[in-house]
């Protein structure tokens, strides 16, 4: 374990089962389609690229910078769209992907845009959901796993840059914050 992961909170190997099953959620839902994949970056980046080499060929993947941390460990309440222009998703089916559900603004935020943009579904999955009131209504269609309302970091969770590349999702030591 890294020195100032705190504990590790779900195992690599328990990740990697439980994608098996996520991405055998997702191919029933879109048999033989061509879907949309949006990865939210930058938290998404390890979940989705474990994830989507399960699914088959047929995904078009596009990322989306989005940002409500800046790098701390309290979400701003913003929700910052970065890049200059969305993916076109007119008249497509999508499948939006994040690390984390918190307060659900990031989805809910992502989901409006796109629908807005001329999206005929989108759908969302999560690694992690957190188990408390969210400030913004949704609910994400897939989530790996339900976790306790506390700061998480590893695959592809970060504090402030770090961490992102553990295999596992821990949490943080009182002495490395
Ligand atoms: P919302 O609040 O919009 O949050 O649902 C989604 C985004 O907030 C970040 N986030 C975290 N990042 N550890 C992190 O490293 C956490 O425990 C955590 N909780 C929320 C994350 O970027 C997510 O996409």
């Amino acid at each position: 374990m890294e020195q100032d992961v705190d504990k590790v909170l779900i195992a690599e190997e328990v990740i990697q089962r439980r994608l098996d099953a996520m991405a055998l959620d997702i191919r029933q839902d879109f048999p033989g389609e061509v879907i949309v994949v949006i990865v939210l970056l930058k938290g998404a980046f390890v979940f989705a690229a474990d994830l989507l080499r399960r699914l088959p060929r047929m995904l078009e993947i596009e990322c989306l910078n989005v940002a409500s941390y800046h790098g701390g460990m309290e979400s701003s309440g913003q929700v910052d769209f970065l890049d200059r222009r969305l993916p076109d998703v007119k008249g497509r089916k999508v499948l939006v992907l994040d690390d984390i559900l918190d307060t659900g603004r990031t989805l809910r935020a992502v989901a409006d845009r796109l629908t807005a943009e001329g999206a005929t579904e989108v759908k969302t999955g999560v690694l992690l959901a957190k188990d408390k009131k969210r400030a913004a209504e949704v609910q994400a269609d897939y989530v790996g796993f339900d976790i306790g309302d506390e700061f998480v970091i590893g695959y592809g969770l970060d504090y402030q840059g770090r961490y992102r590349n553990l295999p596992y999702v821990g949490t943080l030591s009182p002495d490395a914050q």
